[in-house]
């Protein structure tokens, strides 16, 4: 492997796994530098956890090599598993505990003393805002506290590397916003992050640099920015007062923003998709645009921003949605 393994938390060259016709996982070429959150994104069936469990030593690889701090996944997969932790379908929290209690059992099975592991527990269940929720049986958490006690399960002896297997699919905003806080802690703390996600703006919000994953395949690597330059920068949404100045709107908003412009169906109501300029962003050149109208005296009644989704980066990556037919009749 390269020079350059040293810094990384994961490399992976030509990594395969296949069920049967499925190739879950068809090359996947990967390198996490240590120290950062990564984010693997890409839609449901498109390989993250597979790619996940082999990194984590729970499946073998039918082809390529992985290596986790510079050590083989599967001739060294001790090495591994001392360093990497995981979260994510396959919690080892038991939902007939209290959430302390979890912790407690957790941190004495790995090998802490009775007052150390209550310790810890203590403190990570503060930490996570659980505190209150302490004394419950995990079965009557909510989704966003379970999460939580999955993750604090899974960093009780601080990993070298954490995989977060979609965090946050199902939850409400509010839980969102905790998990990522937490994301943000442990990151703090030294700890890489590989986080696996559906949404563009989790991968966002997270992760310095980002892989898409489609049919097992990675389809773009970079930085968030370099990602959207390919995509664009989102989508502003306008409805004029007075439909009769749309086109000279439309205008406007090309010439300021060099963004393309769509009329919507609705006769006061368009579209524009911004294109990535350097060093500014969405919100900026949407303020820009709104300048330009007022001045011309047109007025905006209502407004929205967009974030590229999902499905706007695959389009623009892949010339198809996050979707087929086929597998939405499926
Ligand atoms: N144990 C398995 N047996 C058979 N097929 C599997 C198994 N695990 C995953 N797959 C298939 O491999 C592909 C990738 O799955 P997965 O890695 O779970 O994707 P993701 O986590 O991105 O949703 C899917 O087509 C899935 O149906
Ligand atoms: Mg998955």
């Amino acid at each position: 492997m390269s020079q350059h393994t040293s810094a990384l938390a994961i490399e992976t060259a030509g990594l395969v796994k296949t069920f049967g016709e499925t190739r879950a996982v068809d090359g996947v070429d990967l390198a996490v530098p240590a120290g950062t959150v990564y984010g693997v994104l890409g839609p449901n069936g498109a390989g993250k956890t597979t790619t996940v469990k082999m990194l984590a030593t729970l499946l073998r690889p039918d082809g390529g090599e992985a290596h986790v701090f510079g050590h083989d996944v599967v001739r060294e997969a001790d090495e591994v598993r001392g360093r990497v932790s995981l979260t994510g379908q396959y919690a080892s929290v038991d939902e007939d505990l209290t959430g302390a209690e979890n912790l407690v059992l957790l941190g004495r099975l790995l090998g802490h003393h009775k007052k150390a592991a209550r310790e810890r527990a203590g403190q990570l269940l503060e930490a996570f805002g659980l505190s209150e929720a302490a004394g419950k049986q995990v079965k009557h958490y909510s989704g966003g506290m379970r999460r939580r006690i999955d993750i604090a399960a899974s960093i009780l002896n601080t990993p070298e590397l954490l995989f977060l297997d979609e965090p946050t699919t199902g939850l409400d905003p509010r839980s969102r916003n905790q998990v990522w806080d937490i994301v943000r802690a442990v990151v703090a703390q030294g700890t890489t992050v590989l986080l696996t996600t559906q949404y563009l703006d989790e991968a966002d919000q997270l992760a310095a640099r980002i892989a898409v994953i489609d049919h097992g395949r990675v389809i773009a690597e970079g930085t968030k920015g370099e990602l959207k330059a390919s995509v664009g920068a989102g989508t502003v949404h306008l409805r004029l007062r007075d439909g009769g100045r749309r086109a000279e709107a439309a205008e406007i908003l090309r010439q300021a923003l060099d963004a393309q412009v769509q009329l919507e169906p609705d006769s006061v109501a368009l579209t524009a998709r911004l294109a990535t300029a350097a060093g500014d962003t969405a919100a900026e050149q949407a303020s820009r645009a709104l300048a330009e109208l007022a001045r011309t005296g047109i007025t905006v009644d209502n407004f929205s921003l967009g974030q590229p989704s999902l499905d706007e980066v695959f389009l623009a990556l892949t010339g198809h949605p996050t979707h087929d037919t086929e597998e939405m009749a499926a």
